[in-house]
This record gives C-alpha cells, sequence and structure tokens, in this order.
C-alpha cells in the first residue's frame, strides 16, 4: 500500500512525522502486533519508493526472510531485535561502530546528560567537551600525536588528512594501497583500491598512485621512481590492517619497514585507524601492534561509542603548527558537536576500564582456534581465515559457497557481513565485550550451517 496521495502534501508530511515520533516516544509495550506489522511493511515500500530499491535485492534482511522482512528495531549489547521481536545475535557489529557493544549504558546515559544540557554548539563560545576529549585522545594515541580536528564520518576524517598533508608538506601527490577503503568522497575515493567505485568518477585527485598493500619494497620502488620523474608525494595512506577488504592482516615486518621509508623519503605516514583503532585489534589502536607512530592518525566508526556518529584526525604539534594561522582552512558546523564528544569521552573511560583491546585479543584467538578446527573437519566450504582481535576475515572458496555461509548464518538469527556483491569473505566483527556464551553460540550456528552445506 502506498500511502502517497500526490507529490506535494505538506500536512501529510507533517502527520506522518508525527506519527512516528509518537511511536518511538511510545513504551515498548504500548506497541501493539498491528502496529509493529505495519512499520515492517511500510519500511519496505519507503526504501523502494524514497531510498533506493537496489538495496532491496542485496540485504539479506529482505531475500531470507519470508513474509515480513526484517526491520530493526530495537539493539541492546549484541543481539539485534526486529519489529516483531525477532532476535539476531549481532556479530557484524555495524561494520565496527559498535566495539562496546549497542546502546552502552553508560554512553547513553553520558548523552543523554549532554541532551539535557545543550545538544549543539554556539559557533562563538569556547565549547569544552570538545577541548576535553581532544586532551583525552592525545593521552591516548601513541607518541607525539596531540591535536585533532573532529567530523562525523570516517570519510571526512580521511579528507581532512589529505588536507592536512598537502597544507604540511606544500606537495599534492598520494600513494596508497590496492583493495584499500578509506569512505566515498572524492579525495577518499582517489585512495580507494578497487575500481568498481573509483573508475565512474574518474579523473579524482590527480597525482595518486597505488602499491601493493603488504609490499614495503614496492612503496619504495614507487617512492623512488617518483623522485626520479619528479613527482612530489605528500603521503603514504594505508589501514593497519585492511578492514573492507576482509581483515587483511600485512607481514610483520611491513608497518615498521613502511614507517622508515617515509621517512627517509620525507613523506608523512598516515594511518587509517577508521575500523582498527580503539580496542577492534586486540590494542588500543592498530598500529600498536607493531609499535609505529604515524604522522597523522584517522579515527572513525567506533569514536561515537555506537551512539552519535563521530570521527576525528589526529597529528603532531609539528604539523599542526601550518592549521595556527588561519584555522578557518578547516572547519566543520556540526563536527565534535557534544553529544558526540559526550559519546566519544564514555567510550574512552569504558574501552579502557573495561579492557576492550584485551577482551578483542582474548576472544579473537578463540575464535581463530575454533575456525582452524572447522577449517579442519569442513575444507571444502572454509577456504582460510585471518584477522586480529575482533577484526576477522573468513574466506570461502566460491562466492557461491560465501553466499551461502552469509544466508545459513542469516536463517539462524547471526547477523553477518557478507552479500551478493561480496560473498568470498565473510568478517566477524561483533562488540569487544560480546559475552563468551554469545561466541559459542555463533560458532555451533556456524558450524551448523558448515554442516548443511556441506
Ligand atoms: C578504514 C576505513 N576508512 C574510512 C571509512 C569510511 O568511513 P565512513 O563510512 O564513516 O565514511 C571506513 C568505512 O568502512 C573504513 O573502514
Amino acid at each position: 500500500m502506498n500511502e502517497r496521495k500526490e507529490f506535494r502534501d505538506i500536512e501529510f508530511a507533517r502527520s506522518e512525522a508525527a506519527r512516528m515520533v509518537e511511536l518511538i516516544r511510545r513504551p515498548e509495550s504500548e506497541v501493539s502486533q498491528e502496529e509493529r506489522e505495519r512499520i515492517t511493511r511500510e519500511t519496505t515500500e519507503n526504501f523502494a519508493n524514497h531510498i533506493n530499491k537496489g538495496f532491496l535485492e542485496y540485504r539479506k534482511s529482505v531475500t531470507e526472510a519470508g513474509d515480513f522482512a526484517l526491520t530493526e528495531w530495537i539493539g541492546q549489547g549484541s543481539i539485534m531485535t526486529d519489529a516483531l521481536g525477532r532476535e539476531f545475535i549481532d556479530v557484524l557489529g555495524g561494520f565496527g561502530i559498535y566495539s562496546a557493544g549497542i546502546r552502552h549504558p553508560e554512553i547513553v546515559a553520558s548523552v543523554k546528560a549532554q541532551l539535557d544540557r545543550s545538544p549543539q554548539y554556539s559557533q562563538e563560545m569556547l565549547d569544552p567537551l570538545r577541548a576535553h576529549l581532544a586532551k583525552v585522545l592525545g593521552y591516548l594515541t601513541p607518541g607525539d600525536l596531540q591535536y585533532m580536528f573532529f567530523i562525523n564520518s570516517g570519510t571526512e576524517a580521511v579528507e581532512g588528512a589529505l588536507k592536512l598533508a598537502k597544507f604540511y608538506t606544500g606537495r599534492s601527490g598520494f600513494i596508497a594501497t590496492t583493495s584499500a577503503f578509506h569512505g566515498k568522497t572524492l579525495g577518499s575515493l582517489s585512495l580507494m583500491g578497487k575500481s568498481v567505485y573509483r573508475k565512474p568518477l574518474m579523473p579524482l585527485m590527480h597525482n595518486t598512485r597505488h602499491v601493493p598493500f603488504g609490499d614495503a619494497d614496492a612503496l619504495e620502488r614507487q617512492l623512488a621512481i617518483c623522485q626520479q620523474v619528479g613527482d612530489d608525494i605528500a603521503a603514504f595512506v594505508a589501514e593497519p590492517i585492511q578492514g573492507e577488504a576482509g581483515a587483511i592482516v600485512p607481514p610483520d615486518d611491513y608497518w615498521p619497514r613502511v614507517r622508515e621509508i617515509c621517512d627517509r623519503y620525507d613523506i608523512l605516514l598516515i594511518a587509517d585507524e577508521v575500523q582498527t583503532g580503539l580496542g577492534r585489534t586486540g590494542k588500543y589502536f592498530g598500529v600498536d601492534n607493531w609499535n609505529v607512530v604515524p604522522d597523522i592518525m584517522c579515527l572513525g566508526k567506533a569514536l561515537g561509542g555506537g551512539v552519535v556518529p563521530m570521527s576525528a584526525f589526529v597529528a603532531s604539534p609539528k604539523i599542526w603548527k601550518v592549521m595556527e594561522p588561519n584555522p578557518f582552512m578547516h572547519t566543520s558546523t556540526t563536527g565534535g558537536n557534544p553529544l558526540a564528544c559526550s559519546a566519544a569521552l564514555a567510550y574512552i573511560d569504558v574501552m579502557v576500564r573495561e579492557d576492550l583491546p584485551g577482551q578483542a585479543a582474548r576472544k579473537g584467538e578463540y575464535i581463530m582456534g575454533k575456525l582452524a578446527e572447522l577449517q579442519q573437519r569442513y575444507p571444502a566450504v572454509l577456504e582460510g581465515y585471518r584477522g586480529k582481535g575482533l577484526l576477522i576475515g573468513m574466506e570461502f572458496a566460491t562466492d557461491e559457497i560465501g553466499y551461502k555461509v552469509a544466508s545459513g548464518l542469516f536463517k539462524r538469527q547471526v547477523l553477518t557481513a557478507g552479500t551478493l556483491t561480496n560473498a568470498k569473505a565473510i568478517r566477524i566483527e561483533p562488540a569487544l565485550n560480546i559475552p563468551d556464551t554469545l561466541v559459542d553460540e555463533v560458532l555451533t550456528r556456524l558450524e551448523d550451517t558448515f554442516k548443511e552445506i556441506k
């Protein structure tokens, strides 16, 4: 049923807005079964009519769900419940947003408290939360990383890092890695390591090159060529562990060698920690796995505690000096707003107190041990696995097997990534505080799925 009356109907728009606001303000117990079914039905229609029909073909929540598509409604910890009350164990973690789980009570409480003071900033008075968060993060980040700028998404963090590298070096060139993912705005897209997203938008930033991820010799060769032919490079940009590519871990000497090469060629090293940062890989930051300090670090996803979007780019005082003469060279009206800062401060407190990096390291090792056993038992299904902490990728022999695993898990009420467009690798990226019992439950359901496919 499409309730749209005509193209423009302001009173209809208002009443529809009010209907949803009234619904979400009501206690859960007062939402009727009929209303739940209506939300479910309407969400699919609204996606088709106003978001993008294309998504409906790729979402297992539609293709595998039978009569009613799964429409998320309430989340808590590692459980996501749909509007009709069906519960899923979340091991997708919003692709890294939910490092502290969904709706961590202390993060929610912090944001609610700030909401009762002031939700956004005036743009003129000094805002204490942003300044305090910068100090706190300065004490958390490695080396002399200390100055930062806050924005709302990972790609904005990368854009800011690129601008800072250009300001500081006065050069325009960048080297990125194959299979890299840094976001989908035009600057970040220039660094993207996959042609499908990049090619239709060419030309992107000029003087951007790619070298194979994990190959320090290739970076050195590329820099030597750039030097020889006079292409000035500002920075090398990479993820410590490639996330979207399926948790690709580089050789152990890669990051230390990259650091040394960047220093020798006098270019900046930008670590995109949007996905690997803040506990995910078993350390506070991905680069901590190899004790490397980058010149600029990008953060995002988990920084907002899974409650408010939040991201940052961070650098040393030496580099940040170039931002001082005219601080308006980079601005954002909503970046680092008080709600986001209250979420980030609470996340950092929770992360350290609950030892989320330690939990990620321990659970990651446990899961990978179990995957080794599963690989032995089902070699035709599970071809390989890799990862660090709770950023784990499973690799399947074919796209078809991968898709079957993703939908088999979905049928067993486990939420994972893995779609028709990228089925061969499935990521396991749960909350870092996922209870051990749920980890075991997921592994049981994974084995049941493998058995069925075999
Ligand atoms: C390493 C990395 N950088 C940047 C981004 C882009 O973040 P966002 O989608 O918030 O723009 C992502 C998103 O997956 C990412 O994994």
